[in-house]
């Protein structure tokens, strides 16, 4: 929300992809969700820029290796900063810019662990069990939220603040605060 809030062209295309599919439907199903194509765009582009867990869970080196020329004793501990990979200005274009129809144009980068450019639930044999669960939760969530309301900054607010706290999982510092209204 904080993303679409800041880019309001990709709020409007979104909501108008569900609107357009939902008709009169009370709340957007599962069934509906591989129908929205813009809206698993959005979630991927999302996980890209702000993955809920930066530096993945930590590994240990079971022996002495190389990489890239640096020397790694065996049992040392290593985190894999996915937040940095998903925004390394070699492999993407635009980096820090939030296009979620960068997605639309290549099926071959997905997020779910087969893609080392974007790794948000990690990858390999302890990669995230519950990637589908955790798509599919944001995806259902977002849908509902941006179906039935169009949503504006409160009047003290001027601009959409993206700051994080920090902690090994990424957490808003200050809460998003948005008005909601209805669309009927
Ligand atoms: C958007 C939602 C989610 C994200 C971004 C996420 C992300 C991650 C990441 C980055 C890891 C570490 C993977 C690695 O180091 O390679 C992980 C591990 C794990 N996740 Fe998730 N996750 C999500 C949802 C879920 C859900 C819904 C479940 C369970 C229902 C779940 C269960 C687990 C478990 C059990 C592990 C540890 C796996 C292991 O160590 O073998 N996650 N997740």
């Amino acid at each position: 929300m904080t993303a679409l809030m800041s880019k309001p062209s990709s709020m409007k295309k979104l909501q108008a992809e569900i609107r357009r599919l939902a008709g009169n439907k009370a709340l957007i199903d599962e069934h509906d969700i591989e129908k929205l194509p813009y809206l698993r765009a959005v979630a991927k582009e999302t996980l890209r820029l702000y993955p809920p867990g930066p530096l993945l869970l930590p590994r240990e080196t079971t022996d002495k290796c190389s990489v890239n020329g640096y020397e790694i004793e065996g049992g040392t501990m290593v985190y894999i900063n996915a937040w940095a990979v998903a925004r390394d200005p070699t492999r993407w274009e635009d980096a820090e810019e939030f296009l979620p129809e960068r997605f639309l144009e290549t099926k071959s980068v997905d997020v779910r662990g087969q893609s080392p450019e974007v790794i948000p639930f990690g990858f390999g044999r302890r990669g995230c069990p519950g990637t589908g669960m955790g798509m599919a939760k944001i995806e259902l969530a977002l849908a509902n939220v941006v179906y039935k309301f169009d949503w504006e900054l409160p009047p003290e607010s001027k601009d959409v603040d993206f700051v994080a706290r920090t902690g090994l999982a990424m957490h808003k510092k200050n809460a998003l605060r948005l008005v909601p209204n209805l669309v009927l």
